[in-house]
């Protein structure tokens, strides 16, 4: 079959690799119809390149049609339509009982330290190979696709694989008080998505801050207030204006370790001041995998005693957090990936002929398999409006 594969840094090639197979009892194999592009696919095209091995094959937002099932899949048959959760959870330990599906206990990665594995993730995340391609072993079958109805194009249904859980748990983690406030630093898909989602539930106001035009202009035309954070020195000050001058009542950060600290100078310029010189240049050699500009907004902008929910993705160890004003703001802090199957119960309802999250069109480019390598790079640059990409293999 055909798949996206991972070559070396910034060099994703389209390639010919083996057909997967039912390996397991509890394994299922789907043909793919739709694949999402996603931010965190971003970390893995550059600066994750050392967690790389090149022919790893990228991809964990799919979709499609059940080719065949194992043993111990019940529920499922060949021609099944599903959408797949981007974590690989087994449905019956502690863990997932507790709807904290990302830290599965019979499926953590724990050779390195790390929770359940997720597909097309590096090694780091258990070397399971990914979705953007023709077909995908899904493991744990008997507990992760979601069945979902024939009719309606995929893209209904489509990002209940990652980006609405992922967004839905942001905005759940927030806890926005009724009528409250709400920042949502970085409007890519799932920041974009987390500003619909405050607002279908209830927020009374949402800040949504960019700096890629398009993205900004998209979220204003949902009803969202938008900050360009290159328009202003100060975007705590900026929030602060249109919140009484407290700051929001909560705070989502969708933006992750890749934040561009050079227009947030402020910032960048504050962390760089506390290193000294050596420890500085070490910062700047780790750079990418701990540049924390968006966290140090949303630290900025959360009112006192007010809530950060971090759905970007962090690594690295080295950069100095400001513990004091942590502490003294009274900020109450909650992070991880999206335990998917948590959320998907709350979400279905919405997905409807009335499409209140707006998911028929939330993708901005339907692109077959083959066009991988330039929608990598599209999608990295923002170059043509590109917001989501989902591929059709
Ligand atoms: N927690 C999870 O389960 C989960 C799931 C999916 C994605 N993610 C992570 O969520 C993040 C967002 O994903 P995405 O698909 O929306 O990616 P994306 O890269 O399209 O979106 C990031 C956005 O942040 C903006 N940005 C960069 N620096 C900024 C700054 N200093 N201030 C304000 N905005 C800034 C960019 O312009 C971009 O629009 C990524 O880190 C991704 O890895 C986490
Ligand atoms: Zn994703
Ligand atoms: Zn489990």
């Amino acid at each position: 079959m055909k798949a996206a594969v991972w070559q070396g840094k910034r060099d994703v090639q389209v390639t010919e690799v083996p057909d997967p197979a039912v390996k397991e009892p509890t394994d299922a194999v789907i043909r793919i119809t739709s694949s999402g592009l996603c931010g965190s696919d971003l970390h893995l095209y550059e600066v994750l390149t050392p967690m790389m091995t090149p022919g790893d094959i990228l991809g964990h937002e799919p979709m499609g049609v059940i080719e065949e099932v194992g043993t111990k899949v019940q529920g499922l048959k060949a021609g099944d339509r599903v959408v797949v959760p981007f974590q690989i959870a087994c449905g019956s330990c502690f863990m997932c009982d507790q709807g904290l599906q990302t830290q599965c206990e019979t499926t953590q990665v724990r050779e390195q330290g790390m929770g359940a594995p997720l597909f097309g993730y590096t090694k780091l995340y258990g070397a399971v190979p990914g979705a953007q391609a023709e077909y995908l072993r899904v493991p744990q079958a008997q507990y992760g696709p979601v069945k979902i109805p024939e009719g309606p194009a995929d893209d209904r249904f489509l990002f209940l694989s990652d980006v609405l859980p992922t967004a839905w748990q942001a905005v759940e983690y927030a806890d926005v008080p009724k009528d409250g406030t709400l920042a949502v630093i970085g409007l890519g898909p799932i920041g974009d998505m987390a500003c619909r989602i405050a607002l279908h539930r209830g927020a009374r106001k949402v800040i949504g801050i960019d700096l890629v035009p398009e993205r900004l202009a998209r979220t204003r035309a949902r009803g969202v207030e938008v900050l360009d954070v290159t328009e202003h020195d100060d975007i705590g000050a900026a929030v602060r204006e249109l919140t009484d001058g407290r700051g929001t009542d909560a705070v989502i950060d969708a933006v992750g370790m890749e934040a561009h600290g050079n227009v947030a100078g402020k910032v960048a310029q504050s962390v760089g001041g506390m290193l000294p010189g050596k420890l500085a240049e070490k910062a700047l050699a780790k750079a990418g995998v701990d540049r924390l500009a968006a966290f140090q907004h949303a630290i900025d902008i959360v009112r006192r005693g007010g809530t950060i929910s971090l759905s970007g993705l962090y690594g690295g160890a080295a950069d100095p957090l400001p513990m004091m004003t942590l502490f003294d703001k009274q900020i109450q802090l909650r992070m991880g990936q999206a335990n998917v199957k948590r959320w998907v119960p709350d979400i279905l309802p919405l997905l409807t002929d009335e499409d209140v999250l707006g998911v028929d069109d939330f993708a901005t480019h339907h692109l077959p398999l083959a066009q991988a390598p330039e929608a990598y790079e599209m999608f990295q640059k923002k170059a043509d409006g590109a917001v989501k990409v989902v591929f059709k293999p």
